[in-house]
């Protein structure tokens, strides 16, 4: 049994009815340390109470000071900045910046920052060999994860994660790389030649000009799809403990170097319920095809035959503020692109899924991928490609995760418990005996 804390209010009081024994245990932070119920136990030498959480759905995994989301007001500040000021008039690499040290930078801070990204966008020869031998259909995702944990190999002094200056040039670097193996990933998979980083370029043009670039002398982009693009990159920045953040944060955790964890983050985005849900919604749109199909397919997601991709989130109960500055952004794309005829299709679904007491008593609304992937169709991205572009948006948000998981005192190596429902004590016969 714990003393009772020193404001004995802040404490959840717990009977173990096997034992009749009570338990004063502190809340701080409107948590309970997962720790203190193990001293709930019926014998010395039986296992303490544990919680059982699969998804981690009401588990706080570390503290943290670089994304706030209040999911029921619909709330995402990076930092302490709302999400609709970053996306209305700052750019990726400030924003980049702001996650990665806390605070905005001054002008010399961040011209600096500038002048250190740009000049890292350059891949050593041996990576592009490297992404040379894939297949030629390879999923893009899947050359991205395995380029970025490839540098792993090129920067082997990464693994010195206690240095500061280490970990800031890894971090440049790969904020720096990113695109470049993103925009290699795609021209692979159409059979043309690797465009090289144009350092005169903005973070967002140059991406542009490795994806499109062909003769000409310079590719200059749309000025309008560039910002929107960029904005795109802000609003996919960071969101707290995701799915592939925590993936970022339980491989890092073991001390292994960033580019390491980061591949690992972008396996877990590469998922259909992830990052991979606007690639999905896409598809689920082209499948649709026209209006007079969207009440038999809304049938049959209720009928629990699939789900409506790009709707709902494990936070978010009310709307996702982000979807609500991408379906914005689609108008600004659309005016330079002409509008996709997929559009109407989604509002409608939109729409009539919204009024749907399945979906209203449920709280599902749509996600950032709802509307993300008709932009990112826009600009003639197959939807392969799309979560590579949610991939180089979360970038800084892994990073500035990972190098705070790093500094953070409480953190351990992530080693989960489980409750064992298998067999026990059997004896084993060799095979020699067993299959004669
Ligand atoms: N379509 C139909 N039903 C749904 C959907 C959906 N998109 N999402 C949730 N439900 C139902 C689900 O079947 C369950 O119903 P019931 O209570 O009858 O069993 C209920 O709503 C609660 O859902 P859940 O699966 O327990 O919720 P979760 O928090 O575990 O999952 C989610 C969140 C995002 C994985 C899920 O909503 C989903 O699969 N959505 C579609 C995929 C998607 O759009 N993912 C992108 C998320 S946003 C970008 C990102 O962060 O990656």
């Amino acid at each position: 049994m714990t003393d009772a804390p020193a404001n004995s209010t802040d404490s959840l009081t717990v009977r173990d009815n096997r034992t009749g024994q009570e338990y004063d245990i502190p809340i701080t932070d409107g948590t309970i340390n997962a720790k203190d119920l193990g001293q709930i136990r019926t014998s010395d030498d039986l296992p303490g109470l544990a919680t059982y959480d699969p998804g981690f759905v009401n588990t706080a995994s570390c503290r943290s000071a670089v994304t706030y989301i209040d999911g029921d007001k619909g709330i995402l500040e990076y930092r302490g900045y709302p999400i609709e000021q970053l996306a209305e008039s700052s750019n990726f690499l400030e924003v980049a910046y702001l996650l990665i040290n806390g605070s905005l930078p001054s002008r010399a801070e961040y011209d600096a920052w500038v002048h250190e990204i740009t000049y890292h966008t350059f891949v050593h020869e041996n990576v592009k060999s490297f992404m040379e031998g894939f297949r030629y259909d390879a999923h893009p995702m899947g050359m991205l994860m395995a380029s970025v944990g490839a540098l792993s190999t090129f920067y082997p002094d990464a693994r010195n994660i206690s240095d500061a200056d280490n970990r800031h040039m890894q971090m440049v670097r790969m904020i720096a790389k990113m695109p470049t193996l993103g925009a290699w990933s795609f021209r692979h998979a159409q059979g043309k030649p690797f465009i090289y980083p144009d350092n005169d370029l903005g973070y967002t043009a140059n991406f542009l000009s490795m994806l499109f670039k062909m003769s000409e002398q310079k590719f200059e982009a749309d000025p309008r799809l560039v910002k929107a693009l960029d904005v795109l990159f802000i609003l996919h920045a960071d969101h707290e403990q995701n799915c592939s953040t925590n993936a970022v944060r339980s491989v890092g955790s073991s001390q292994v170097d960033p580019y390491s964890a980061v591949a690992a983050g972008v396996g877990a985005l590469y998922g259909p319920l992830h990052g991979g849900a606007n690639e999905a919604v896409l598809r689920m749109l082209r499948r649709i095809g026209k209006k007079e199909n969207i009440p038999s397919f809304i049938e049959g997601v209720k009928a629990g035959n699939e789900k409506l991709m790009g709707f709902g989130h494990r936070v978010y109960k009310n709307f996702d503020p982000r979807a609500t500055i991408i379906k914005k952004a689609c108008d600004d794309v659309f005016e330079v692109t002409g509008v996709n005829p997929l559009l109407e299709i989604a509002k409608e679904l939109e729409k009539i899924a919204l009024e749907d007491e399945y979906f209203i008593k449920r709280k599902l609304y749509p996600n950032v991928d709802f509307y993300s992937g008709l932009i990112y169709e826009a600009f003639q991205f197959p939807p392969e490609m799309f979560t590579v572009m949610f991939a180089i948006g979360r970038t800084p948000g892994w990073l500035a995760q990972w190098s705070e998981l790093i500094q953070d005192k409480d953190q351990k190596i992530a080693r989960p418990k489980q409750i064992y429902t298998g067999d026990r004590e059997l004896t084993f016969t060799p095979a020699a005996q067993r299959w004669r």
